[in-house]
C-alpha cells in the first residue's frame, strides 16, 4: 500500500475524536522515569512534551514549524511560554481545524497557527524558520529523503531539527510488516535517521534512546481507550471500538518487539545537500 498524504490525512480525519477523547492533545508517547513510575498517560504526554521543548532551546524572535502537529498542542504551548511565531501543518483537515479553535480559546491564535499541507511539499520560503520539530510522523511519509530535503530547504543555516520517531531495532516477521504496512506506517531503519539527516544537510548534534522510558505507552493508552469507552460510543461503533483495541493489541507485541524510541537533535550545516 502506498502510504499518500491523502490516505493518512484521511485516517486521522476519522480516528481524531478517538485520539482525542482517549490521549488528550497529543499522539504520541509517552515519558516514564522507570518501570516503577505510576505517572498517568496525561502526565507522561506532557513530560514527552516538555523534552521536546527542552530540545527545542527556542527563543522568542525564532519562528518554529512543526510538521505533522497532530491537534498542535506543542506549538501552542511552546508559543505560550516562548513568546516565538509557532506554525503547524499537517495533512488532516480535522486537526488542523481543531487546532486553530483551541488556539483561540486559549488566546495564543496570534502566534500559534496552523494549516493543511503535505510534507513533501512545504507552503514555506526558503530558509523560514529557525526551528523544525517532527514528531511521530515520518513513520508516515512515503518519501522521506523528499520531506526531509523540504524541512532543511525551509530552514535557516544553523537552524535546529528535532525528531522524535520509532524505528526498527530487530528484524521483523513478514506478519509485523504486514501488520504495521496495514496500520499506514513505514517505520525508519535503526541507522536511517543519521543517513537521512546526512543527505539532507543536518549533523546530528544529539541522538538519544528513549525506549525504555516510553515503552509503557502503547499498554497506557490502551487502557485509556478502554476506561473512554463511553465516550467513545458517542462517535464511533462499538465494533469499530473492539476491532481499533485488538489491532491496537497486536501493534502494541509489534512495537515491544521490533521498534526503539529515538530522540534525536540536529543542525543545518552549510553544506549542499546530496542530489543539489
Ligand atoms: C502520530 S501523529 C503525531 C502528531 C503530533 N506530532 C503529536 O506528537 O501529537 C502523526 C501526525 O503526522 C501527520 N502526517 C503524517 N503524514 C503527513 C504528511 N505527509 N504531511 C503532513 N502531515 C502528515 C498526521 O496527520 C498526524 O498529525
Amino acid at each position: 500500500m502506498e502510504l499518500t498524504s491523502a490516505l493518512i490525512g484521511g485516517s486521522y480525519d476519522e480516528l481524531n475524536a478517538l485520539f482525542t477523547i482517549a490521549f488528550g492533545p497529543h499522539i504520541h508517547n509517552g515519558y516514564w522515569y522507570s518501570r516503577e513510575d505510576n505517572s498517568s498517560l496525561e502526565v507522561a504526554l506532557q513530560r514527552m512534551n516538555d523534552l521536546i521543548i527542552e530540545k527545542l532551546a527556542a527563543h522568542k524572535d525564532w519562528p518554529v514549524l512543526d510538521v505533522g502537529c497532530g491537534g498542535g498542542e506543542l506549538m501552542r504551548q511552546l508559543a505560550a511560554r516562548v513568546g516565538c511565531q509557532t506554525v503547524g501543518i499537517s495533512n488532516s483537515h480535522v486537526q488542523i481545524d481543531g487546532a486553530n479553535e483551541q488556539a483561540r480559546t486559549v488566546n495564543i491564535d496570534d502566534l500559534a497557527k496552523f494549516q493543511f499541507a503535505d510534507a513533501h511539499s512545504l507552503p514555506f520560503p526558503d530558509a523560514h524558520f529557525q526551528a523544525v520539530v517532527t514528531i511521530e510522523s515520518l513513520c508516515h511519509i512515503g518519501d522521506r529523503p523528499r520531506a526531509l530535503g523540504e524541512i532543511a530547504r525551509v530552514l535557516r543555516p544553523g537552524g535546529r531539527i528535532v525528531v522524535a520517531d520509532f524505528s526498527e531495532h530487530a528484524p521483523m516477521s513478514q506478519d509485523a510488516k504486514n501488520l504495521l504496512a496495514e496500520n499506514e506506517f513505514d517505520f525508519l531503519q535503526f541507522d536511517e535517521i543519521g543517513k537521512l539527516f546526512g543527505d539532507a544537510g543536518f549533523e546530528v548534534l544529539e541522538s538519544v534512546d528513549l525506549s525504555w522510558t516510553t515503552a509503557k505507552s502503547q499498554d497506557a493508552m490502551l487502557e485509556s481507550i478502554r476506561l473512554r469507552r463511553a465516550e467513545l460510543l458517542a462517535h464511533y461503533s462499538a465494533e469499530f471500538i473492539d476491532a481499533f483495541e485488538a489491532n491496537w493489541l497486536n501493534l502494541s507485541d509489534a512495537f515491544e518487539k521490533y521498534l526503539s524510541y529515538s530522540l534525536v537533535v540536529g543542525q543545518k550545516t552549510n553544506r549542499e545537500p546530496v542530489g543539489v
